[in-house]
């Protein structure tokens, strides 16, 4: 026995893109169904990372999507870095006139899935995609398996793959690793620890042993990273390495200690999919690209996909037309290579390998030196950091 289920556009992952996406369309009179082979409960309680860029929190808020991220969300009108030594701070306010919020994904993830709930459309939880079919026709599906192990079917005018790095979606579009990539010979090891917050402000630290971060959750909870190996096994390190290795890298600020509860290496890789849409079927967000954590942009990005996607789709259900859809991968990409950039120099500038150089040592010291001092330099770091404008203004 299969169910079958018909709508308008069937959109596998209930992360933040399908999400946002579902309800922008729902906005606009466009019914849609999202699904995720995960709980409600998983999605709501595995703890991610939360910078949300200004023009992502104006679009969650103006939305309906979350009236929470102004209220809840700290505003952090800055970050530091530490190098050689010093510390420096970026003021974004007055860099910039604009802030980010530190908003954990999963907060996000929570409103917009009761925003679903309110609106009378739940996303389709225990619901594990199998295959996309049929992707250049006009009726392209969605196959798969419940946790109960009921088959199901979805049939759409439009599939959406926002269903992340091991999407499912991407088979029909490029195969499987279809895309541009980058490996780098680094990872992040990356620990929540229950304790007070050790700074007001996000720490980017780099030094000849690596890289470190200092970042946050809440008032009770910090994740903290520090750059390791990629092959490192996360369980062998002990707690008193981890302190060490982690206020190494920010001496002049006394680390607040706690009981580490989680452990985890975070591989780093940039990726790109060569293609985003095949006929009916469209990726976005981790589906189509990755970017390495460094800049902290990936559901930013994600939205900005999902706003072209949403004005292309609204078009076309308007009138037929599918000019904007065909522009959808050149919209798109336009922001996803810039973001990319950002990443990867966010990422070089601050870590070291065995095979930098005494040479690159200098260059990058020269590279951060001309970041502290020019104003104009300054801007450009606040300017990503916060977010660029998404370009796209007819979402509301
Ligand atoms: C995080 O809190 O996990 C985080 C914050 C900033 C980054 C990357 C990760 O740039």
């Amino acid at each position: 026995m299969t169910t079958t289920l018909r709508t308008q556009v069937g959109i596998l992952g209930a992360g933040p893109a399908g999400l946002l996406l579902a309800h922008l369309l729902h906005k606009a009179g466009i019914d849609s169904i999202v699904i995720d082979g995960k709980s409600r409960d998983e999605i709501e309680n595995t703890v991610k990372a939360g910078i949300v860029e200004a023009p992502a929190a104006e679009v969650l808020a103006k939305s309906g999507a979350s009236d929470r991220i102004y209220t809840e969300g700290q505003k952090h009108d800055g970050i530091e870095f530490h190098f050689d030594g010093q510390a420096h701070r970026f003021d974004f306010q007055n860099l910039v006139g604009k802030s980010v919020y530190l908003y954990p994904q999963h907060e996000v993830l929570k409103d917009l899935i009761a925003t679903r709930i309110r609106d009378g459309v739940p996303p389709l939880f225990d619901h594990l995609a199998g295959a996309v079919l049929d992707a250049e026709t006009a009726q392209p599906r969605i196959v798969g398996t419940t946790r109960d192990a009921e088959d199901f079917e979805i049939i759409a005018d439009i599939v959406v793959g926002a269903d992340g790095s091991g999407s499912i979606a991407r088979i029909p579009v490029v195969g499987s690793r279809g895309g541009f990539f980058r490996e780098y010979p680094f990872a992040w090891y990356g620990v929540l620890v229950e304790a007070p917050p050790s700074s007001d402000e996000l720490i980017y630290s780099r030094s000849d042993d690596g890289f470190v971060l200092i970042s946050t959750r809440d008032e009770k909870v910090q994740r903290m990273y520090f750059q390791c190996d990629p092959n490192l096994d996360a369980s062998t390190v002990s707690d008193e390495q981890i302190w060490q290795k982690l206020q190494a890298g920010v001496s002049g600020t006394e680390l607040k200690r706690g009981p580490i509860f989680r452990k985890d290496v975070l591989r780093f890789r940039s990726f790109v999919a060569h293609e985003l849409r095949k006929g009916r079927v469209f990726l976005m967000g981790d589906a189509a690209h990755t970017v390495p954590p460094t800049g902290a942009k990936g559901m930013n990005l994600a939205f900005s996909d999902v706003l072209w996607l949403d004005q292309a789709l609204r078009s076309f259900f308007a009138t037929g037309s599918e000019a904007l859809m065909d522009a959808y991968p050149t919209n798109a990409l336009e922001r996803i290579w810039k973001a990319q950039h950002y990443s990867y120099w966010m990422t070089t500038l601050l870590h070291t390998t065995p095979e930098t150089t005494e040479f690159d040592k200098r260059r990058a010291l020269g590279e951060l030196s001309l970041l502290t001092s020019s104003r104009h330099a300054q801007q450009y770091l606040a300017e990503g950091y916060v977010g660029w404008d998404y370009g796209v203004d007819d979402w509301d």
